[in-house]
């Protein structure tokens, strides 16, 4: 069940979920707010949301962190450590950055991008046991996404991210790690591959990078074995940096699932929360919410969901029934 699999876990590896609070229905569901506050269940909470671009830094230059501290004082009050997610994205981004009438020149763009990973890292500090700092750089076929970032500033944005996070942990004394997080990295292939490239490249150049997130946002089925996992981890830890599964969640493509992918499902859980535990340097796993009444899945794969833990019967605000019974 996922409490032992969650158990073998610690206490050495942290097992966590996001959470979207505040700013959704989540946090005035008491059902859904009792389990998140269950550190039985959950040692690690990351912010689904709150701490993104466009939350943060909405106008230029004027950062509000109220919602980041809202949940790092929820997570506090707990005991519960905190991903920070993240610094540098193509999506979820200001319109005063996205403007198409902006030009934004390599100069301009860096330095806004250089304030803003400076600016959250100090504020934050070790209140962060890490931050995502590039989410979602590459291709399925291990080119660059062509983001805001890649087509003003060129590959190099990749670098001067690192380089600044580095030097803000540096000017501060911190502990904080500095991770790459991505999605489709969690098995061999172009892509993993290229992820892997990119810690190298970093590496040859002397700049701090930590570890590696695997986002793993698998499909009931159709998630990677555990020995795919496990060798795939592995050829990240190899390279000196830690892994941790960042976003775990497994969907049924169709709805309702079927009883043998609702078994199938425990299965793919298993697998991925195992070559984690199997994994010398993987830290900890997060699932990207546990409660399929506000997953983010059935909006961005419309018929699909039950990706979750947890579900609520009863519809929001009522008693949450976990999908595998506690043995
Ligand atoms: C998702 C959030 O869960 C949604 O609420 C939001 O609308 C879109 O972003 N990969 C990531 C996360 O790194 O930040 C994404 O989170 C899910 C995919």
């Amino acid at each position: 069940g996922f409490n032992k699999a969650a158990k073998s876990l610690s206490p050495k590896r942290y097992f966590g979920t996001a959470a979207d609070i505040p700013g959704t229905g989540e946090n005035q569901d008491p059902y859904y707010m009792a389990e998140l506050n269950n550190t039985k269940d959950f040692g690690q909470l990351t912010p689904a949301n709150i701490m993104k671009w466009y939350a943060t830094e909405p106008e230029q230059g004027v950062f509000n962190y109220t919602g980041g501290n809202d949940f790092l004082a929820l997570a506090e009050a707990n005991g519960q450590i905190v991903r920070c997610h993240n610094l540098v994205w193509y999506n979820q981004l200001p319109y005063w950055l996205t403007n198409p009438t902006t030009n934004w020149t390599a100069a301009t763009l860096t330095a806004v991008m250089e304030n803003h990973i400076t600016n959250l890292i100090e504020y934050w500090g070790d209140r962060c046991y890490a931050w995502d700092v590039v989410n979602e750089a590459l291709n399925d076929d291990g080119s660059w996404r062509e983001t805001i970032f890649y087509e003003v500033i060129g590959p190099s944005y990749f670098d001067i991210a690192y380089k600044t996070a580095q030097a803000a942990v540096k000017a501060k004394g911190l502990k904080v790690k500095l991770y790459y997080n991505d999605y489709n990295i969690e098995y061999p292939g172009n892509k993993s591959t290229a992820a892997q490239n990119l810690v190298k490249g970093l590496q040859s150049q002397k700049i701090k990078i930590d570890g590696v997130g695997l986002q793993s946002h698998f499909i009931i089925g159709e998630t990677p074995s555990q020995a795919t996992q496990e060798s795939n981890m592995a050829a990240f830890t190899g390279l000196g940096v830690d892994v941790a599964v960042t976003e775990l969640d497994v969907r049924s493509p169709n709805l309702p699932p079927t009883a043998a992918q609702e078994t199938q499902q425990k299965a793919d859980y298993q697998s991925t929360v195992g070559a984690c535990a199997n994994t010398q340097r993987c830290v900890g796993v997060t699932v990207w919410d546990f409660d399929d009444t506000y997953s983010w899945i059935p909006s961005t794969f419309p018929g699909q969901g039950y990706g979750d833990l947890f579900f609520q019967p009863g519809g929001p605000d009522t008693p949450l029934v976990k999908k595998v019974a506690a043995d």
